[in-house]
């Protein structure tokens, strides 16, 4: 199916998010609390205004390349994965190319291939199975003139982590029809130790994006990464160019200090997110109005709501509640929402039990039947129906 082809020249999805993440109880962000800088040591002299970073800042060129196991010359700084997503796609796509996005998407990743003049495809996760990844639905929809095949690893919106072997098979689909594979790893740190390498290591074909933000809380350092093999990676910086000379040489000291530090900010956020992770499926058990997937890993969740309306549900939460959730309809799913727990713990559980209350109130109201879901799961979660009935390893089908 060809999507929307002409070029869009906004994010309807990051507009909302930048109006809307406000209230007092977000269960709306992706990513972990802040990290404050109060508790990163950093002392004034550790930090310089001006460096020497044009083609990157050698000490953090290393220490990504450290941290990720790769040479320097794979790594192309970027600001955040935004940044990075973009210059990955603007290096391998040109217009009228076509790309292939997995449904359901973080939004960006289908406004910005349209910003470039691509021709968007799509392949889908279904809930039903657990939004695992099916390279067969891919090579389905993969053509001659597929460039770029996209996805997010753990998934936005799910957490489902792809293995790797369904990533050898995608980079194969990749090379018989001349394309590449970009992996948007920005929530695979949230499986902290237990987080398998980089695709990047699987195949010249596969392109890797990341940052410091979602898992380790540090968004305002605006770190973020592009591993490609070397070509590729000279041919990002001379693309870079086109959108600035140097970055934030500040920011770039303190990447340093707290990729010096990630293992202390990663044994917070691994303790926040497990329990917070208890607190959730908790909530998700005591509840038979949603569908939902138990969250064994990652920030994010996508549930759905078994009757009523989603926007409904949303507007309440705001304007009674305090409380914020992403609609489905951002992610092409209008009966789902997205909740993130990497907030507080506190806040976590109020905005829940506020979840609870307003989704008593639209079950008291009548709703419109057309909002009705077609069928509805068992409450059990799909991944473990299938991991009963396929045998799926535990990893793949927990999300
Ligand atoms: C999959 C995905 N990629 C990229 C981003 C943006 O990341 P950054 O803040 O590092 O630019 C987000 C933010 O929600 C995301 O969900």
């Amino acid at each position: 199916m060809i999507e929307q082809t002409e070029r869009v020249m906004s994010s309807a999805y990051m507009h909302w998010a930048k109006t809307h993440l406000q209230a007092r109880f977000n269960l709306a962000s992706s990513g972990l609390e802040p990290f404050p800088l109060a508790k990163l040591p950093v002392k004034i002299d550790n930090l310089e205004l001006t460096g020497p970073s044009l083609y990157g800042y050698e000490p953090l060129q290393k220490a990504l390349a450290n941290k990720c196991g790769v040479s320097p010359n794979c790594v192309v700084a970027a600001t955040g994965t935004s940044m990075a997503n973009h210059l990955a796609m603007a290096a391998t796509l040109k217009p009228g190319d076509e790309v292939l996005i997995e449904q359901p998407a973080y939004e960006l990743l289908i406004s910005t291939a349209q910003y470039l003049g691509a021709e968007v495809k799509r392949f889908t996760r279904s809930f039903e199975n657990g939004f695992r990844l099916d390279p067969n639905e891919v090579a389905r929809v993969a053509s001659t003139r597929t460039r770029l095949i996209v996805l997010t690893n753990l998934h936005n919106p799910s957490s489902a982590l792809v293995q790797n072997e369904t990533l050898k098979r995608l980079g194969k689909i990749a090379r018989e029809v001349g394309a590449r594979v970009l992996v948007d790893e920005v929530y695979l740190d949230a499986l902290f130790d237990d987080a398998p390498p980089t695709a990047f290591h699987l195949g010249e074909e596969f392109i890797v994006t990341n940052s410091l933000t979602k898992i380790y809380g540090l968004s305002g350092l605006r770190c973020g990464w592009i591993l490609a093999e070397p070509a590729l990676a000279k041919k990002l910086w001379r693309l870079n160019d086109l959108f600035g000379v140097n970055p934030a040489h500040a920011a770039e000291r303190l990447s340093c200090i707290a990729l010096e530090h990630l293992d202390e900010i990663a044994a917070n956020a691994r303790r926040l997110l497990e329990t917070n992770r208890r607190l959730l499926n908790a909530f998700f058990n005591s509840r038979d109005d949603l569908d939902w997937m138990s969250l064994e890993f990652g920030t994010v969740v996508f549930p759905r709501l078994k009757k009523g309306s989603v926007e409904a549900l949303s507007a309440l939460l705001s304007k009674k509640y305090d409380t914020s959730i992403v609609p489905g309809k951002f992610f092409g799913m209008p009966q789902h929402f997205r909740i993130g727990i990497g907030n507080e713990t506190a806040m976590l559980a109020e905005g829940l039990a506020r979840l609870g209350k307003a989704l008593f109130d639209i079950k008291a109201r009548p709703y419109p039947r057309s909002s009705r879901v077609g069928h509805s799961l068992s409450h059990r979660s799909p991944a473990k129906r299938e991991r009963r009935g396929q045998g799926r390893s535990r990893r793949e089908s927990s999300r």
